[in-house]
């Protein structure tokens, strides 16, 4: 018996354009503070991602860019590397599906589900450019949609109708990579993963998850899924991907997202390298395993039925326990749009206004259950309101006063005495909802209690007046500002997850007397610790300074206008 562990994954980013706050709210944040929590109640945990490197679209692109696709997803992936660690999101390891290692993976899987009979080949009719020689599957050939009659409609979907395209039937096709009308029809043969086989299966995986799964992922799988799973063509003519691993099967290439999912895998593999864990045994075959994939809730169907299927049927890996789907981000009340300007380019917002205020503000909006929307103005009133104003004034006049009049340290019978309080008592319960409540999953309302939290921190520093006090009696002063830094301690746990940075210079002035494992303690609630942690008193060295810079209107004006253009 190892003990319970958490997988965690993250969507595999596209390498194919720039990442902004709805890919962040989607499948990021709310996943690394997960992670975290995981982490600082000492359990193991792993998170994963990396980039998802194949498909039309970047090929399309890199063409565009007139780059090898090679070199245009290493851009990608190494830009989308930087955005994540500027924001803090933490993965224990971030590959790329172009990786042989991937490949690698891929294949195995590949042959597991061809030999248990879940993979088979079907005659389709498919387009082909007869000047540029090129099969065009997907994106690769544009036309008039054969039901509303736009004139752009994409070979995969319809995106004035919404229509599923059978590029067969677009009318006036065009070859996307060279804009030839030069299009015919041939036959080619495919690979299906027969998901129909496995439909009662799956079903009966899918029934357990009702009543634990959101609202806005259960109901709408369960519709999708009641009648049958239909066969999936997951081959393509291609130059880019992984090879088909069959004989006779030259320039087919696997659908991307065939192997993407496996990234998830495979980069749990190429993690664990070195290490004395097996990536399968331990972690992916593991019935102690919890895994949880978070994405948006696009990609809701190859997490909730096409890679558990292919999961369970090829013996490969346990299925997602947890699929906590969001909904999308919108900005200022429409759709972000790198092409029309209505957009926010991630990497420089987070250069100019940090990681905690941005990621403060992003996972108060998260959209779990409804869409949501990033407001400049709400962002500004937020960060100043409740950051700024209430929790970072309280951590700065707190610490200052303190370091200002016990410039040599406290005494420790000043910190025992708040410990057996109701107060310090609520403190430890308010640890425990908090931890209750991210076990859940449920990381709005966990931010919402943190800020709670620093509410009451801020509240009682202000009821108790230590200024005034320390004019009458210093003892007595000094015991508030005891309570005050046990207060401010606390929140700087309590906010590890979220806020990483804020919380670890809140405990920088702390560290001459934590150690990982009181962390740890503390974060679950155990506050009994804090006895034997300021048993010697306590002696503030780290000089303070403004923990949390307000944002002017200035700024906030030039966003705005920056937007309309
Ligand atoms: N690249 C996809 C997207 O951005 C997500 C892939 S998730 C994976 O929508 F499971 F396939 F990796
Ligand atoms: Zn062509």
């Amino acid at each position: 018996m190892q003990g319970k562990r958490f997988l965690i994954t993250s969507a595999l980013p596209y390498a194919n354009g720039p990442i902004h706050f709805g890919h962040l709210v989607g499948a990021y944040l709310s996943a690394d503070v997960y992670n975290r929590h995981k982490k600082l109640q000492g359990e193991k945990s792993l998170f994963i991602c990396g980039s998802d490197e194949h498909g039309v679209a970047i090929m399309l692109n890199a063409k565009k860019a007139g780059i090898g696709y090679q070199e245009y997803v290493d851009k990608w992936h190494k830009e989308h590397g930087e955005v994540f660690n500027k924001y803090g999101v933490e993965f224990d390891f971030f590959g790329q599906t172009s990786a042989p290692y991937h490949a690698e993976e891929t294949v195995k899987w590949f042959h597991e589900l061809n030999e248990r009979g879940f993979i088979g080949p079907q005659d389709s009719q498919q387009l082909y450019c007869n000047d540029c020689h090129n099969h065009l599957p997907d994106r690769f050939v544009e036309g008039t949609c054969y039901v509303c009659d736009y004139d752009s409609a994409r070979g995969d979907e319809c995106p004035n109708c919404g229509e599923f395209i059978d590029p067969v039937r677009l009318k006036e096709p065009v070859c996307k990579i060279c804009g030839s009308q030069n299009i015919k029809e041939v036959t080619v043969t495919q690979y299906y993963l027969l998901l129909s086989k496995y439909h009662k299966e799956f079903r009966e995986w899918f029934e357990s998850k009702k009543g634990d799964w959101r609202k806005t992922v259960w109901p709408y799988v369960d519709s999708l899924t009641k009648e049958e799973l239909k066969d999936r063509a997951i081959t393509r003519d291609l130059d880019w991907g992984i090879d088909v691993p069959l004989e006779g099967t030259e320039g087919k290439k696997l659908y991307v997202w065939f192997d993407a999912p496996i990234g998830y895998v495979s980069n749990t593999k190429e993690a664990l390298k070195g290490s004395d864990e097996d990536y399968l045994k331990d972690w992916w075959q593991n019935p102690d395993t919890e895994l949880t994939h978070f994405i948006g809730k696009d990609n809701i169907i190859f997490h909730t039925i096409i890679f558990p299927t292919m999961s369970m049927a090829s013996g490969k890996a346990k299925p997602a326990d947890h699929v906590p789907a969001n909904q999308f981000l919108n900005l200022e009340g429409r759709q972000f749009s790198k092409s029309t300007g209505h957009y926010v380019d991630a990497l420089d917002a987070v250069d100019e206004f940090g990681q905690t205020a941005l990621r403060y503000y992003l996972l108060s909006i998260l959209p779990e259950s409804t869409d949501s929307s990033f407001s400049w103005d709400q962002f500004q009133a937020k960060v100043n309101n409740e950051l700024a104003n209430n929790i970072g004034n309280f951590l700065n006049r707190c610490l200052k006063f303190t370091q200002k009049h016990w410039a040599e340290g406290m005494p420790a019978d000043y910190y025992q005495a708040f410990l057996s309080t109701e107060n310090c008592q609520e403190i430890g319960r308010d640890l425990e909802e908090l931890n209750g409540l991210l076990d859940q999953q449920s990381f709005k309302k966990g931010i919402e209690k943190v800020m709670a939290m620093g509410n009451k921190a801020n509240n009682y520093f202000s009821d108790q007046a230590p200024w005034a006090l320390i004019k009458e009696n210093k003892d007595e002063a000094g015991k508030v500002l005891a309570a005050s830094s046990i207060y401010a301690l606390c929140l700087g746990v309590a906010m590890a997850p979220f806020l990483p940075e804020l919380s670890s210079n809140i405990l920088k002035h702390f560290d001459n007397i934590l150690e990982e494992k009181s962390v740890s303690e503390i974060y679950s609630g155990k506050l009994d610790i804090l006895s034997s942690l300021f048993a010697d008193g306590h002696h503030l060295k780290e000089a303070v300074n403004a923990l949390v810079p307000k944002i002017s209107d200035e700024i906030i004006s030039a966003r705005k206008e920056n937007l309309l253009n």
